[in-house]
C-alpha cells in the first residue's frame, strides 16, 4: 500500500490506552440501554445470561480485535489487507475492515442525536428545568424534544463538534487526553449517584431486581438480547477495538487488558443500575418503561426531591461524559482510514468525517418528526441505521475478526503474543474458533 503515509500515532501509556478503551466500551450503552434492558427483560435472568456473554464471547473477540490492529498498525482496512496477505489468505478479509469501519461510521450518525439528548437534558437540569414537573410534563418534554428538528439539530451539532474537537487533537493529545479526565470524573460521579441510591428505600428492591434471577423468565429472545448487548457495550465489530490496536506498542498483554475493560465496563452497567432502580422503585415509577426510562421517568423524580437539580445534573454530566469517549471511538476509524489514505492531515480528515456523519445525523433525527412517514423496508431512517449496523454490520464484523484470529494467524505466533500455556492455549482456541463464532452466528442468523 504506497499510499499509506507515515507517522502512525502511538497511545503515550498503558494506563492511557485502558482508559481510553474503557471510555469506549463505557457509553451510552451502559448508562442509558443496559438499565431499560434488564428492566424489560425481567432482572436478574438477563443480567445472569449477560454476564457469560461478556466472559465466553466479548472477551475473546476484543482479544482478537486488538491483536489485529496492533498487528497492522494501520488503519481497519489496511490491517486487514496487510495481515490477509503476509499470511497467504483471499483479499476477501478485507471486508472485515470495510464493514467495520462502514459501522462505526454509521453508528455514530444516530449515536451522536442520543448524545445530543444527554447534553440537552444536562442543560435542562442544570437550570432547574425538572422541578415541580408532573408524569405528563416529563413525557411532553421528551416527546416535544422530539418533535422539534430545530433543537435537535442544534444539540446532534454541539455533541458532533465536541467530539470532533477530541479526535483532531490526535491519539495521545485527544482520545487519550480526554479519557484520562473523563473517565476517572464519571467514576466519582457514578459512585455519588449509586451511595444516593444506597441510602434510599429502593435499593434492597434494585439489589434483588439486579441480582437475585429468576430464571423462568429466560427466553430465546432475553438470551438473544444479552448477546446482542455484550457486543454492543463492549464497543465490538465496528473497526473501534482494531483502530485503537493499532496505536498499541508491544509491551501491552492483550488478554490482561480485556479483562480489565470487560470487568471495568461490567461494574459500571451494573453501577448504573445501582444508581437508577433504587430511585424507580423508591417512587413507584415503572422499571420495564423502556428507552425512555432515563429520559422520562428519572426527571420526574429529580423534579420533586431534595438536592434533585444536583442530583440531575450529575447524572446527565455522567451521561454526556460516557458518550463522548463513545463518540471519539466511533470517528477514529473513519479518520485513521482518512489520514492514511488520503493527503488531508489529522484536522482535515476530522472534519471531513465529521461533516458527512453529521449530515447523516439530521436524516437520522429528522425521522422522529417531519420525515417519521419516510419509510425504507418499513423502517424510518434511525431505525434502519440502527438495524443495519447491529444486525448485519457488527456481527459480521465481529464474526470475520474472531475467525481470522482462529484460523488465519500462524498458531505459534498468536501463543507467544499471549503468553499462554499449553492448557490456557487450548481453551483459547476452542473459544476463538468455535464458541466465539457459534455465539455470534447464532445472534446473526436468529436476529434476521
Ligand atoms: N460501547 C458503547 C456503549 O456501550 C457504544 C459503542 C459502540 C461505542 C461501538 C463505540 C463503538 O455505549
Amino acid at each position: 500500500m504506497s499510499a499509506l503515509k507515515q507517522g502512525h500515532g502511538q497511545w503515550s501509556s498503558r494506563m492511557g490506552f485502558m482508559l481510553a478503551a474503557v471510555g469506549s466500551a463505557v457509553g451510552l450503552g451502559n448508562i442509558w440501554k443496559f438499565p431499560y434492558m434488564v428492566g424489560q427483560s425481567g432482572g436478574a435472568a438477563f443480567v445472569a445470561v449477560y454476564l457469560i456473554c461478556i466472559a465466553m464471547i466479548g472477551l475473546p473477540i476484543i482479544v482478537a480485535e486488538w491483536m489485529i490492529g496492533r498487528r497492522g498498525q494501520k488503519n481497519p482496512i489496511n490491517t486487514m489487507a496487510d495481515l490477509a496477505a503476509a499470511n497467504g489468505r483471499s483479499k476477501g478479509w478485507v471486508m472485515v475492515g470495510v464493514s467495520g469501519t462502514l459501522a462505526g461510521f454509521l453508528i455514530l450518525s444516530f449515536y451522536s442525536v442520543i448524545g445530543g439528548w444527554a447534553l440537552s437534558y444536562l442543560i435542562d437540569a442544570m437550570s432547574g428545568g425538572f422541578t415541580g414537573m408532573d408524569k405528563d410534563a416529563a413525557g411532553a418534554a421528551f416527546s416535544g424534544m422530539l418533535g422539534d428538528p430545530g433543537s435537535l439539530t442544534i444539540w446532534h451539532t454541539a455533541f458532533m463538534a465536541l467530539t470532533a474537537g477530541v479526535v483532531a487533537m490526535g491519539v495521545a493529545g485527544g482520545l487519550e487526553r480526554a479519557s484520562k479526565i473523563l473517565m476517572p470524573a464519571l467514576g466519582v460521579l457514578l459512585a455519588l449517584m449509586v451511595g444516593y441510591g444506597a441510602a434510599s428505600d429502593g435499593f434492597g428492591r434494585a439489589l434483588e431486581y439486579l441480582f437475585a434471577p429468576d430464571f423462568s423468565k429466560l427466553t430465546g429472545e432475553v438470551v438473544l438480547a444479552a448477546l446482542g448487548h455484550a457486543f454492543f457495550t463492549l464497543s465490538l465489530g465496528m473497526g473501534v477495538m482494531i483502530a485503537y490496536g493499532s496505536y498499541l506498542g508491544e509491551k501491552v498483554d492483550l488478554l490482561r487488558a480485556a479483562r480489565t475493560v470487560a470487568i471495568m465496563d461490567t461494574v459500571i452497567a451494573l453501577g448504573a443500575g445501582l444508581a437508577i432502580f433504587p430511585i424507580v422503585f423508591a417512587n413507584g415509577l415503572d422499571p420495564a418503561a423502556g428507552p425512555g426510562l432515563i429520559f422520562v421517568t428519572l426527571p420526574l423524580v429529580f423534579g420533586k426531591i431534595t438536592g434533585g437539580v444536583i442530583l440531575a445534573g450529575m447524572f446527565f454530566l455522567l451521561l454526556t461524559f460516557a458518550a463522548l469517549t463513545s463518540a471519539i471511538s466511533l470517528l477514529e476509524p473513519s479518520v485513521e482510514l482518512l489520514q492514511e489514505r488520503t493527503p488531508l492531515g489529522r484536522v482535515g480528515a476530522t472534519l471531513l468525517a465529521s461533516a458527512v456523519i453529521w449530515a447523516l445525523g439530521i436524516a437520522a433525527l429528522l425521522s422522529f418528526n417531519v420525515w417519521s412517514d419516510v419509510l425504507i423496508f418499513g423502517n424510518n431512517i434511525f431505525d434502519l441505521l440502527d438495524k443495519l449496523t447491529s444486525k448485519f454490520l457488527l456481527p459480521l464484523t465481529a464474526l470475520g475478526a474472531v475467525l481470522f484470529v482462529g484460523w488465519c494467524l500462524d498458531r505459534d505466533s498468536v501463543r507467544d503474543e499471549l503468553n499462554l500455556s499449553s492448557g490456557g492455549f487450548a481453551l483459547w482456541n476452542l473459544v476463538v474458533r468455535f464458541v466465539a463464532p457459534i455465539g455470534v452466528l447464532v445472534v446473526f442468523v436468529s436476529s434476521l
